[in-house]
């Protein structure tokens, strides 16, 4: 078999080559409308398609190099994972891209997140989109975006978003082997600068039931699952359409409603899911009281505690204000439309 040492070699004018080093950086990115359930765990294909903003202000940087390593080594905001899911999750999908590349090499890869990890922030979404990116360069890979999509989504369903600039779809598909299972712009992030979602931190804790399991065990025996299965084409259509309009009203009003179904399904599960805490609850009735009140926004959450309110730019300064009457916040981190995954010259190491 050609090494891909060989192909450099030949490449760069007979020039042992050896440089599989990338570094990618990728933005979150949170739903309007949620991918809640799996139809095929190994291939991480969705139950139902969803819609998204790309976040330009939380964001993971990965660098990757393949090469002399007796192992993959991982590192994640200064700490080293040996063992345990994450590893297991991140050596797992590199086998993903070695499969593609054919190459054997073991990789170092160092990654740091601006946000904080795993408490319903979409750093696995950001995380494995960076690393699909970084990786498949690294490994002398060179996807599109499409294919880029869809290998994101075999590391974490969401990622498949964040490769895309501004408002994003991915595509549930059809096919078994989810060749047409991805994401793409909709929107880019010029269509519509002034939307704002501002993450409200109101605990940095990891979540303790992971969006994987959560979602496995909603598909598994919510006895409301069909029913959220049965609204997304309308929800999707709506959110889609408002988008493309800048109806604001239309996308918060279904965003918000979309996010409420979800949660109806995770707390209908048995044992239930309950990812709010009291803060949480109290910043959704803050929004409702708000919204009635002449100052339009909206709330979403996903597999935490923390909430997203959606608003307009020009409310930003008023929410802002408010919601430091709320005790327990911990940050109020603003998002506009941001861009998609990119490549870097700085590298982590
Ligand atoms: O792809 P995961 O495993 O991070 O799941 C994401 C699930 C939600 O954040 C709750 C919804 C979504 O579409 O992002």
């Amino acid at each position: 078999m050609i090494q891909r040492n060989d192909v450099y070699k030949y490449k760069y004018f007979n020039f042992y080559y050896v440089y599989m080093k990338s570094t990618a950086v990728a933005n979150a990115n949170i739903a309007l409308v949620k991918y809640w359930g799996k139809r095929d765990k190994e291939l991480m294909l969705p139950q139902n398609s969803s819609i998204s903003m790309t976040c330009d202000g939380m964001s993971t940087a990965t660098t990757v190099e393949f090469g002399n390593y007796k192992k993959d080594i991982f590192v994640l905001d200064g700490r080293e994972f040996k063992q345990g899911t994450e590893y297991n999750e991140v050596t797992g999908f590199l086998d993903i891209v070695r499969k593609k590349a054919e190459i054997k090499q073991k990789a170092k890869i160092v990654s740091q997140n601006n946000m904080p990890t795993a408490a319903g922030l979409a750093s696995s979404a950001s995380g494995f989109a960076a690393l699909a990116l970084a990786s498949s360069k690294a490994a002398g890979l060179d996807l599109n975006e499409k294919e880029l999509s869809m290998l994101a989504r075999r590391g974490s369903g969401s990622a498949s978003r964040s490769i895309g600039e501004g408002f994003v779809e991915w595509y549930r598909g059809e096919k078994p082997d989810g060749l047409d299972s991805y994401a793409e712009s909709i929107a880019f992030k010029e269509h519509w600068p002034e939307f704002r979602m501002l993450a409200v931190v109101v605990s940095k804790k990891e979540k303790k039931i992971k969006s994987r399991a959560g979602m496995a065990q909603t598909v598994a025996n919510c006895s409301l699952y069909p029913c959220w299965l049965n609204t997304i084409e309308d929800d999707l259509k709506i959110i889609r359409n408002g988008i493309k309009k800048k109806n604001f009203t239309q996308v918060g009003e279904r965003s918000q409603l979309n996010c409420l179904k979800m949660h109806a399904t995770m707390m209908s599960t048995t044992p239930p899911i309950i990812y709010w805490n009291p803060t949480t609850i109290e910043i959704m009735h803050s929004v409702i009281e708000w919204n009635e009140n002449e100052l339009e926004s909206y709330f979403t959450v996903d597999a935490g505690p923390q909430v997203k309110i959606i608003c307009l730019k020009k409310n930003v300064p008023e929410i802002e204000k408010r919601l430091k009457k709320i005790s327990n916040i911990e940050r109020v981190i603003e998002c506009r439309p941001g861009d998609g995954a990119k490549l870097i010259h700085n590298h982590l190491f």
